[in-house]
């Protein structure tokens, strides 16, 4: 079999059932449309409608070569040769087309004559009493009785959750000869690595309820699966995927990084697997817009980061290492995945300061982990109490699966149970606190609703008025005949021009007329599918279910929310076109009063940045940009450029708002006509609300104008009352500012200035005989300078004066003594007195005969140690 690269087999296989007449479609995002799934597990996934038949596909088969993450298994990853968290799922699908015969016959020609395995070596699996997949294999492909195995339910029947599409299945095994074996019991079906399954063909025939029960589906549908790292290892001759050129480059860059060699030794060689596996789903998982967050998708990136951030400080790299890896998954996987270059940069930082942080969680926890797991040992325990280990997630971030490692590598376990119990605690605390739920009604009726009238026909975008049937009244959680003033109620129309809240746009307020009634319209909200239920209280009359109504939209209202979700747009292309590509939007909400627009970056808008994202907006204003709306499909609006927002999930038909030559986003919400209606826009904030998150409020029309009216209004009074013109404020505040600050500083100088007066006048003198006066005085407030400048004074004028003076500032206590040359002569000495003096009040101090200081802790009472002072001063006078 000839070498082939892992993406040359990729395109084989497209290449290959395109010619059979199937559509190629590219890879679907890993954040499925499906809500019961958080990611996308297998190639069918984002065909499940077309399965269920609730939507027609333009083809009856397709190809792909899905992007897939499974994290049921990732403690196996690294320790097998095949687990992964991320891998490509090639698959070949028919929806009523071609059934078992084409799927097995041309994927066997795929196999043997394409890729070149050998016949002989393969065999075929079929659920227990499949006789037509027995037939194909047995006549139209050959393969012997003996190689053909039946098996039961757990083998050969395909579930992809506990509820959907599902169906016997057959696989092809692939012989990898007696070296992978795993002794002589090893048989076909075992599932040690000697026979591979390689390729998995489900015939999905059955709808599985949420009960277990099996409904058949609509048609007969194929659903096969066939991971290329897999078959890649085969082809490539390895004994593990990760030995393939998917993986490869990024296996050795690892081990050169961490100064190992592949193979020298089990632990490194696991945590290169670990580490080349998760960088490859972490860089996919972004670019495919998901965020690292403490729940579902960003949950589990968080955890596949720290996982692999762990791994490397287990070979030995200290330092931060993940983003030196992304340029080695480019090389390998942007073609065909352009998103990952499309998103580089953000992928970058999401990994940079997503390590960076966890490096310092680390730490912080690591102490509290080790201090834990000793006092385990030393009450001779095995088991780290579960609510450590929920201490070292709710505060330190450390993932259960972290803190079970690290305590397995010491021989503990955790108690998980335990764990599980603080979180529920936790949980419960949320949800109290949290408000309950406007809704009374339980999402079940909400679903039978659905189910019994389908999705609600939206006219409100051309209409804001109209006539329709009220066709299903409910009060109070259930659905009722009729209501009267002063219920609040929610009700369906048999067609609506009321706008259900979504994709980050409010839903629509107004009113709802008919014979003797009035209900007013609070809310309008989606609470299952395409179902539009509308919230209110009937403000009067007797409202009847079945009744004819004229359904009315607040029409100011919606007004303001068309300017503010245009210009959402427009914000979000000038942040692009200002800050860079790696803008992405995180989230996002229109209502009638503003806008608020969340997006990915990572450092501080500066005020021109701002600035000129605000004039970009404006003169787009001002252009008066025609609004273009088409309906498409996702593949045409992505290849024309339509941004498209990851969290959304979109149908078969997608709705693209274009502003001109400008901006082009898929959108189900409401929009002006022309750029020129949304008047003016005003940025009222922007600021940081997570890791690489920030969030601009802005307002557009009467609401910017209004809060442009404040602000003048404020300056015209600011500068009547400063007496300026407002283009002179600044400079006028200023230089108001300037002379302030000598004004302070002139005030700190008369203030020291009268208190060395009082200080002076405060000064009380006593004969201490043989001609010596003593001069003490205290005060609060100068420094010993100010001190030294009295003291010096009195010294001046009599040379026969000792001078004790003391000041408290701040938390200390000053003292200064100065004696005169006579008083010098007859004995007194100042660095003595003050010495003593000081002692008296815990301080220290000394210095010359003539001049003294010390200084100590602030007291009280200066005054009673001046008077003590004088004793101590008497006795140094013979
Ligand atoms: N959906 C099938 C699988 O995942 C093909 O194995």
């Amino acid at each position: 079999m000839e070498w082939k690269s892992g993406k040359e087999i990729r395109r084989l296989f497209v290449d290959f059932w395109v010619s059979k007449g199937a559509k190629h479609y590219d890879s679907f995002s890993l954040v499925p449309e499906d809500p019961t799934l958080l990611f996308t597990i297998a190639g069918m996934v984002p065909f499940k409608k077309y399965y269920l038949g609730i939507a027609e596909p333009d083809v009856d088969s397709a190809v792909t070569s899905q992007k897939c993450v499974r994290t049921n298994d990732i403690d196996n990853v690294g320790r097998t040769a095949r687990h992964h968290t991320f891998f490509e799922m090639l698959g070949n699908f028919s929806w009523g087309g071609y059934f078992k015969k084409e799927s097995i016959t041309w994927g066997w020609e795929f196999l043997t004559e394409v890729i070149g395995l050998d016949p002989d070596r393969m065999y075929a699996t079929i659920y227990k009493d499949d006789e037509e997949a027995f037939d194909v294999w047995n006549k139209d492909v050959g393969l012997p009785d003996s190689r053909i195995l039946r098996f039961g339910e757990d083998e050969n029947f395909w579930f992809m959750g506990p509820q959907g599409p599902c169906g016997p299945d057959s696989e092809i095994l692939y012989d990898q000869g007696p070296a992978f074996s795993c002794g002589p019991d090893c048989k076909p079906g075992c599932e040690c690595d000697r026979y591979l399954e390689i390729w998995n063909h489900v015939f999905t025939q059955y709808d599985r309820q949420e009960d277990g029960s099996l409904l058949p589906l609509p048609r007969k549908n194929i659903d096969t699966g066939m991971g290329l790292e897999r078959l890649t290892s085969l082809v490539q001759g390895v004994s593990n995927d990760f030995e393939t050129d998917l993986f490869r480059p990024i296996m050795d860059h690892v081990c050169d990084m961490a100064g190992i060699g592949y193979g020298d030794g089990l632990q490194g060689d696991m945590a290169a697997k670990v580490i080349s596996d998760h960088i490859r789903a972490v860089s996919f998982m972004i670019a495919d817009g998901i965020l690292p967050s403490n729940d579902g998708q960003g949950y589990v990136l968080r955890r596949l980061l720290r996982r692999a951030a762990r791994y490397g400080r287990l070979i030995g790299l200290k330092k931060a290492f993940l983003t030196d890896l992304i340029p080695n998954v480019m090389d390998i996987m942007a073609d065909p995945y352009r998103e990952l270059l499309d998103n580089r940069l953000t992928i970058e930082q999401v990994v940079a300061v997503e390590e960076k942080r966890f490096g310092r969680t680390l730490e912080q926890g690591s102490d509290l982990l080790h201090q834990e797991i000793s006092s385990v040992f030393a009450g001779d325990g095995s088991i780290l109490p579960g609510d450590v280990a929920f201490e070292l997630y709710d505060t330190y971030g450390y993932p259960l699966e972290l803190t079970r490692e690290i305590c397995e590598e010491k021989g503990l376990s955790v108690d998980e149970d335990g764990f599980r119990r603080e979180m529920e605690v936790q949980r419960e605390r949320a949800r109290s606190s949290s408000k309950q739920a406007n809704s009374v009604m339980t999402g079940d009726l909400y679903a039978e609703l659905l189910s019994e009238h389908g999705p609600t026909p939206f006219l409100g975008y051309d209409s804001l008025e109209l006539e329709a049937d009220l066709t299903v009244l409910m009060k109070e959680g259930k659905v009722v005949d009729s209501a009267s003033t002063g219920d609040s109620v929610e009700f369906l129309l048999s067609r609506t021009p009321f706008y259900a809240e979504r994709g980050g746009q409010v839903g629509d307020q107004g009113f709802v007329k008919g014979d003797g009634f009035i209900v007013e319209v609070e809310d309008t909200i989606h609470p299952a599918g395409d179902l539009i239920v509308h919230r209110g209280i009937v403000t009067s009359g007797t409202v009847k279910s079945g009744c004819e109504v004229r359904a009315m939209v607040d029409k100011d209202r919606r007004e303001a929310i068309t300017k503010n979700h245009t210009a959402t747009h427009l914000l979000h292309e000038s942040l692009i076109r200002v800050l860079g590509g790696h803008v992405r939007q995180n989230g996002s909400l229109v209502s009638d009063r503003f806008l608020r627009f969340d997006y990915t970056h990572f450092e501080p808008l500066s005020s021109g940045e701002l600035d000129e994202v605000e004039l970009m907006v404006n003169q787009e204003i001002q252009n008066n940009k025609t609004i273009k709306v088409d309906e498409t499909d996702l593949a045409t609006a992505k290849n024309l450029g339509a941004k498209a927002l990851f969290e959304e999930k979109y149908g078969d038909k997608v709705r693209v708002v274009s502003i001109s030559e400008f901006s082009s986003e898929l959108c189900g919400g409401v929009h002006v006509c022309a750029t020129g209606e949304i008047g003016l826009f005003k940025i009222i904030n922007d600021e940081s609300i997570g890791s690489g998150i920030r969030r601009i409020t802005a307002m557009t029309g009467m609401n910017a104008f209004r809060n442009y009216q404040n602000i003048t209004g404020t300056l015209k009074e600011l500068s009547s009352n400063l007496g300026v013109r407002p283009a002179r404020l600044i400079e006028k505040i200023k230089s108001m500012d300037e002379e302030n600050r000598e004004l302070q500083k002139k005030l700190q100088r008369y203030t020291i200035r009268s208190a060395m007066d009082d200080l002076r006048e405060s000064v009380v003198k006593t004969d201490i005989g043989q001609g010596v006066s003593l001069y003490v005085a205290s005060i609060e407030g100068v420094t010993p300078d100010q001190l030294r400048e009295v003291g010096d004074s009195i010294k001046d004028k009599d040379t026969g004066s000792v001078t004790l003076l003391m000041s408290s500032d701040g938390d200390r206590t000053q003292m200064v003594c100065m004696v005169g040359g006579d008083a010098v002569e007859k004995g007194l000495h100042g660095g003595k007195i003050v010495k003593e003096v000081a002692a008296l009040f815990g301080g220290k101090g000394g210095g010359r005969p003539t001049m003294a200081q010390a200084g100590g802790p602030k007291i009280d009472d200066m005054k009673d140690i001046l008077d003590k002072a004088v004793a101590i001063v008497k006795g140094y006078v013979k």
